[in-house]
């Protein structure tokens, strides 16, 4: 079975196709396409992504980055056996134009659609590593599991159980994680998106291992549920640096200071993400430990994690995405849809929700 899978639900436009072969439990995939098309220079001036931009880019790359994948794929889109295409949960004048693609294509061919929840996609990130095939053995031994999702507009716990159900046990009350990281670099004059920014200045202060007497808070780090909170903690930084300008005006032209806020943020945001996980993994027994979306691309969140997991004696596996399956792609779409016609999800309606949840 071949699958070309549709992705807009952000600031990516993304297409990709796979052949799938099932082997006994387990599933065969082959990589025979996988293109994206990023705006993230379009959006960087505005400091996030602005819908409406997203929207006119996506209707002018779609074609575009369709052609290319077919041609890598060396395939006719007639021989495409069903279209994945990402319902949400996103902004929804973006991801009606990959939806509006894919039912135009399915009309013109006589395709099937399946509607992708975005979020699910991230939980199958993980499955592609190095190399153009891979395989997806979703045997009972890997459950329990539990995804912590870690995106510019999510940060939520699942528990996935056997047959990929999936209970949110906990999410963010106001911004993402992804969010927080991108204001703050916003406030400290650091290009957008803001994570990988404040990432590279606290790795530098780390390295320095100069003590610091910046200290912010971790919220809701002792409350009894697995919800998450980052506004708060995004105030106490423009706070801090509305202090620190009352002594000096230039006070950010100073990269050392810099270097000390990203490193103390950093270090907040993930000690709250990494002691709310192992928490939910002991609470739960969990197997396996999923961490997707853009945030998940995050070094010491990675390294915390693992030193935590190691540090409690825990015998829960780890998996994190490669690199390039962190971000948004059409890959991940394309697996979790080919789980979607095995579950009969498939017959969901096929309309934008950009609050679609697990
Ligand atoms: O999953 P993603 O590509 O798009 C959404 O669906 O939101 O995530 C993008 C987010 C941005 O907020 C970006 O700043 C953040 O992921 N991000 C990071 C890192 N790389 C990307 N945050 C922290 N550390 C990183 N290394
Ligand atoms: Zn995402």
């Amino acid at each position: 079975m071949k699958i070309l899978a549709i992705e807009t639900s952000c600031d990516e436009t993304a297409m990709a196709i796979v052949e799938v072969k099932k082997d006994g439990k387990k599933v065969k995939f082959k990589i025979l396409g996988s293109e994206i098309s990023s705006q993230i220079a379009i959006h960087a001036p505005y400091g996030g992504v602005f819908p409406a931009l997203a929207k006119r880019e996506h209707i002018k790359n779609l074609p575009i980055v369709f052609e290319k994948v077919l041609k890598q794929a060396k395939l006719k889109i007639e021989k495409i056996n069903h279209i994945a295409v990402t319902t949400g949960p996103g902004l929804e004048p973006a991801l009606w134009t990959g939806i509006v693609f894919a039912k135009e294509l399915a009309l013109k061919y006589d395709i099937p659609i399946i509607p992708v929840n975005h979020m699910e996609g991230h939980v199958f990130s993980i499955f592609p590593k190095k190399g153009k095939a891979f395989t997806v053995d979703l045997n009972q031994k890997i459950f329990p599991m539990l995804s912590l999702l870690v995106s510019g507009g999510h940060t939520e716990l699942i528990l996935v159980k056997d047959g990929m159900k999936y209970k949110k046990i906990g999410q963010t009350r106001d911004d993402a994680s992804g969010e927080a990281f991108d204001k703050v670099a916003r406030m400290l004059d650091l290009p957008y998106p803001g994570g990988p920014e404040i990432s590279r200045l606290a790795d530098i202060e780390r390295e320095n291992n100069i003590s610091s007497d910046i200290i912010l808070p971790r919220p809701m780090i002792h409350s009894k549920d697995y919800d998450f909170s980052f506004s708060g903690l995004k105030t106490a930084v423009l706070y801090l640096i509305r202090d620190l300008q009352k002594e000096n005006p230039n006070v950010l032209e100073d990269i050392n200071i810099k270097q000390k806020i990203a490193r103390e943020f950093e270090d907040a945001v993930v000690e709250v993400l990494v002691y709310k996980t192992i928490k939910a993994i002991k609470e739960y027994k969990i197997k396996t430990l999923i961490v997707g979306g853009g945030v998940s691309a995050n070094k010491y969140l990675q390294e915390m994690m693992l030193k935590k997991i190691k540090e409690n004696k825990l015998k829960t596996k780890v998996h994190f995405p490669s690199r390039e399956l962190t971000g948004d792609n059409a890959l991940m779409i394309a697996i979790a849809g080919y789980f979607g016609i095995k579950n009969k999800k498939s017959r969901s309606p096929i309309k934008a929700n950009g609050n679609l949840q697990l």
